[in-house]
């Protein structure tokens, strides 16, 4: 197959973006696929219509190949390409929309509120402790965690380096204490899967940006244990609740808090990411070697269902 592998682009991600499509370009070497890596820019579509590819990886995180645009460029273009859809995209890249979509359905999420960056200065949105966070953003950038004892990052994102410049819309939730933890869904002949569980321990408190992508900073527990059955099979069913309510396609994400001290009553789920990390020290590809699966053959899983 001749495989375009879309990555990079210029969400705050797009240094995550770029490993997670090298490792996908890699592999799709390795399984014998002719590939064209392209660093998306304005011309992108361009070059996607010199290439002519069979199939296109998207490996972007976050706007705009997270969030329906690229989507719906592809769609025009008529090019069959791999993870959600335009719709599926504009609803999970949205932490409000998700939550509109999925709560009604009986998924737990933490009641969350729109508030104004400027009104994070005259006083707290939410009793303490809280957080505050880009409605569309991922890999924590922009996130803050705000306790009694004071703040964990910056509420309005000054502090993230970048020409991105002030978050549109920023939403308030609860800080649910307890653990961190989070379930990859695959899809397969048979309907979706879940990988199994993972949590994540992350050595400074937070499992923010530096925590995520810094070899030895987060220990990652996979599968997961000391969970009772009952929290292990409900968040197993909520991701693929999630993922069949969104319409996600290939592989979707599920970010879950646990609040150990409430039983299966504390799983809130966080957010459904449709363009999960494929760097190697995503949750993915360790998940996916639960069931056996191999980091090339994940890609190439993708690709199929892509394709199917
Ligand atoms: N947003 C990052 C890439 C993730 O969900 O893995
Ligand atoms: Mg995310």
């Amino acid at each position: 197959l001749h495989v375009a592998v879309l990555m990079g682009g210029w969400s705050a991600e797009r240094e995550v973006s770029l490993v997670s499509g090298n490792g996908v370009a890699e592999a799709c070497e390795r399984l014998g696929h002719r590939v064209t890596r392209i660093d998306m820019g304005r011309d992108v579509a361009t070059r996607l219509a010199e290439a002519k590819p069979d199939v296109v990886f998207n490996a972007l995180h976050g706007t705009p190949g997270e969030d329906g645009t690229v989507q719906g460029m592809l769609d025009l273009m008529g090019l069959a390409y791999t993870h959600s859809g335009l719709a599926t995209s504009v609803i999970a890249i949205d932490k409000v929309l998700t939550k509109q979509a999925l709560v009604p359905h009986g998924i737990r999420m933490p009641a969350g509120r729109i508030v104004a960056s400027e009104s994070l200065f005259a006083g707290d949105p939410l009793p303490r402790p809280y957080v505050v966070k880009p409605v569309n953003e991922g890999s924590s950038v922009g996130v803050a965690i705000v306790t009694a004892e004071g703040n964990y990052g910056d509420p309005i994102g000054r502090d993230v380096p970048g020409p991105w410049g002030e978050f549109e819309s920023l939403l308030a939730e609860p800080y649910i204490r307890g653990r961190e933890l989070t379930t990859s869904v695959i899809d397969t002949a048979d309907g979706p899967k879940a990988l199994g569980i993972t949590e994540l321990i992350p050595k400074n408190g937070w499992y923010d940006y530096a925590a995520k992508y810094t070899d030895g900073l987060t220990t990652h527990v996979c599968p997961a244990e000391n969970i009772p059955d009952d929290v292990v099979a409900s968040m197993l069913a909520m991701s693929i609740k999630a993922h069949e309510l969104l319409g996600c396609k290939g592989v979707s994400r599920s970010d879950f808090r646990w609040d150990d001290s409430a039983g299966e009553a504390g799983v809130y789920l966080l957010e459904v990411n449709t363009q999960p990390g494929m760097t190697p020290l995503s949750l993915v590809p360790e998940q996916a070697k639960l069931v056996g699966m191999s980091y090339d053959e994940l890609v190439q899983a993708v690709i199929d269902e892509a394709l199917s």
